[in-house]
């Protein structure tokens, strides 16, 4: 049984600092949770100038290294804990680390949605464990929920908002009126953003989440490729305007993961909910999971999905998981997570999915244009729920026409806004956004 259990980190950033924090702060609960010793072993940035962090946490100067190869070489570090990001080195030296039987614990979602298979399958011949809790919806414990708490369940559905940054942007530009622009640099001051925060706006970190999430429901792996993904970058402020104040809709960049009917769909992009629904509310950096099991029912998972120290939690609760089986010596005999490499999902095209949309027409405002509008929707099988027209009774300008339709196929959709998009009277490229309700 081992007395202490040794730490290698790598990546001293707001998330690496954030665990060495944590793990002193609460150094008592944790090790009586975990039934063992903890010991920060080796801390290792190849920026020198880290060295002084450690300082504030009372560790020795020598525990820095700028050499990864210092962590992963010393036979006496049970768990490496990668926070460095990225794809490379990142990947090597995980598997480096499972090589040599280290557990390992990451948070890399980016490496994990892409290497799924690779990674665990590899884990699992050196029996070593890869935990990975802070990789989605930062402190949300939303992995062992998946993975553990509702296993029992044939999921149907999982809504989730999985990017703090983009949540943060549209809750800023619909309750307080900021730019996207304003609200972008506040989200990048307060450390929610990737290094390149055009991963978080453009739907690709929500996507890897949506992966990690959907290849642990179906212990299969779900390919980024597979995942339809959208971003927020042409959300428009007068939309979320219209969709809130005419129809009751708040819009959230959602990722969504049904499965049924012999398929799976898994897309992110910005989505419409009813104000009533639980998701409406979620704002600023906060992350939600909303999924419906055949067993359970409809949950809902809810807690900051970025920042320091919800992901130091989610991180540090991992390290506390392996240290008591490793203390136990029983880490490794069993995988944690499931992954079936000749298991293939099928993922329906988007073009097949039935949902129900939001779409604005800017067109002249004259006799006829709503009945050429609406013939063009209804020959293509898409049948109008509600219309809602801003009028300029003074001025000649061009009008918005914004309508909801009932449960259309995306295909049929697309078909008739081209065909209207194509009408003299329309002005500009409609607009379309999807519907989540209540009731499908
Ligand atoms: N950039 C990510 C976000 C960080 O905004 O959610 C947490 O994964």
């Amino acid at each position: 049984m081992k007395k202490v259990i040794n730490l290698g980190l790598i990546g001293l950033g707001t998330v690496g600092e954030g665990v060495i924090k944590l793990l002193k702060k609460n150094s008592s609960i944790i090790e009586r949770k975990a039934g063992t010793g903890i010991r920060i072993r080796k801390v290792c940035d190849l920026d020198p100038r880290k060295r002084k962090v450690l300082k504030k946490y009372n560790l020795k100067p020598e525990v820095f290294t700028v050499k990864a190869g210092e962590v992963l070489n010393d036979k006496d570090i049970d768990i490496v804990i990668e926070l460095i990001g990225g794809y490379e080195p990142a990947g090597k030296y995980i598997l480096e680390a499972v090589r040599k039987g280290k557990h390992v614990v990451t948070a890399n979602k980016a490496l994990l949605a892409r290497r799924w298979p690779e990674i665990f399958s590899e884990a699992a011949r050196h029996n070593a464990l890869v935990y990975i809790e802070g990789s989605a919806g930062g402190g949300i414990p939303v992995i062992q929920s998946l993975n553990e708490g509702l296993s029992a369940n044939r999921i149907k559905s999982v809504l989730g908002i999985l990017n703090g940054t983009t949540n943060y942007i549209l809750t800023k530009m619909s309750k307080e009126n900021i730019s996207f622009k304003k609200a972008l640099k506040k989200a990048q001051e307060k450390g929610f953003a990737e290094a390149d925060a055009k991963y978080d706006i453009n739907g690709i970190d929500a996507a890897n989440k949506l992966v990690i999430l959907g290849s642990i429901i179906f212990g299969a792996h779900i390919k980024p490729s597979e995942v339809y993904c959208e971003g927020i970058g042409k959300i428009m402020r007068e939309d979320i305007g219209y969709a809130y104040n005419e129809f009751g809709y708040v819009l959230k960049l959602l990722a969504i993961l049904k499965s049924g009917g012999g398929a799976i769909e898994v897309r992110v992009h910005p989505t419409l909910v009813p104000r009533g629904h639980l998701l409406s509310s979620v704002d600023d950096e906060y992350n939600a999971v909303y999924v419906e099991g055949d067993a359970v029912g409809k949950t809902m998972y809810y807690g900051r999905g970025a920042g320091m120290m919800p992901t130091a939690s989610a991180v540090v609760s991992d390290i506390i998981y392996l240290s008591k089986n490793i203390h136990n010596n029983i880490a490794g005999r069993a995988p944690y997570i499931l992954c079936d490499p000749k298991r293939k999902l099928k993922v329906l095209d988007i073009n097949d999915i039935r949902t129900r949309y939001y779409i604005r027409i800017t067109s002249v405002d004259k006799p006829g244009v709503l009945s050429r509008i609406s013939g063009a929707l209804g020959k293509h099988n898409v049948s109008i729920a509600s219309v809602y027209q801003m009028a300029y009774v003074k001025q000649k300008r061009d009008v918005p026409i914004i309508m909801v339709t009932h449960l259309a196929r995306e295909g049929d959709i697309k078909k008739a806004l081209s065909e209207i998009d194509r009408l003299s009277m329309v002005k500009k490229k409609s607009i379309l956004i999807r519907i989540e309700d209540l009731d499908e």
